[in-house]
């Protein structure tokens, strides 16, 4: 047991899937995992640990923002052992070409601040994902018919921005799209020597407005939740 991961050493997985929301944890888990086992329900923050293809995998909710997966990563990574993470969630779209509903596999993480930001000091590091992961959930993704985006995303602190420059200009330096936890899972990655990637379905777009309806999300984060699995387990 951990601070805030109630399980047993041995009952999570060394391979980790990681939404945002525990009850995407536990849909994903009912939906792709056989003899799927809540493992956590510290402060609402679902585990649940179970098989794919034979394979034991726990899906875990990490919470939304990077100290919230911070928490989460540390104790999966130092306590129980994990050695792949990915991360498995929704972004907005920054670039013309991105489309709603798109999948995006982040090659980079591009931040502001993080958990680890004081780490760094004055060196502007570039959290970047697994290469083997990234190169399997690509090929996992096309298999599958999808044309997945893959290069740089920005994990921001901030849901509700109140500074356009900033996404301005990560919409100018190519950045696909922005959500809030993948720089510091690769950070957390690098530091440790596991591996790290973020798969992401764009939710909603920051320069058009447009939204995925509520009906379609899961559909899609069912996609995600394949290709996760498919890369891992290349
Ligand atoms: N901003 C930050 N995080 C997000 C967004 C967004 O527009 N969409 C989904 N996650």
């Amino acid at each position: 047991m951990t601070v805030h991961i109630g399980a047993e050493i041995g009952d999570i997985a060394q391979t980790v899937l990681m939404p945002g929301d525990p009850y995407r944890a536990k849909w994903a888990a009912e939906t792709f995992l056989e003899d799927a086992k809540l493992v956590n329900e510290v402060r609402g923050m679902l585990g649940y640990t179970g098989t794919w293809k034979g394979n034991r995998v726990t899906i875990q909710g990490s919470g939304m923002g990077m100290p919230s997966l911070s928490i989460y990563a540390n104790e999966l990574i130092s306590t129980y052992d994990a050695q792949t993470l990915i991360r498995i969630g929704s972004c907005g779209g920054m670039q013309p070409h991105v489309k709603i509903r798109d999948v995006i596999i982040a090659m980079t993480a591009s931040t502001i601040t993080s958990p680890s930001s004081g780490i760094f000091r004055e060196v502007n590091y570039a959290p970047c994902a697994d290469w083997g992961l990234l190169e399997n959930a690509v090929t996992a993704a096309r298999a599958m018919g999808a044309a997945p985006h893959v290069g740089g995303i920005y994990s921001s602190d901030v849901f509700y921005a109140e500074r356009p420059d900033l996404d301005e200009q990560m919409v100018r330096h190519g950045i696909l799209g922005v959500e809030m936890e993948a720089a510091e899972l690769y950070t957390l990655a690098a530091r440790h020597g596991r591996r790290a990637l973020a798969v992401l379905t764009v939710s909603d777009h920051l320069q058009t407005g447009e939204a995925l309806p509520s009906e379609d999300r899961e559909r899609s984060f069912g996609d995600m939740v394949q290709i996760a699995l498919d890369a891992a387990f290349a």
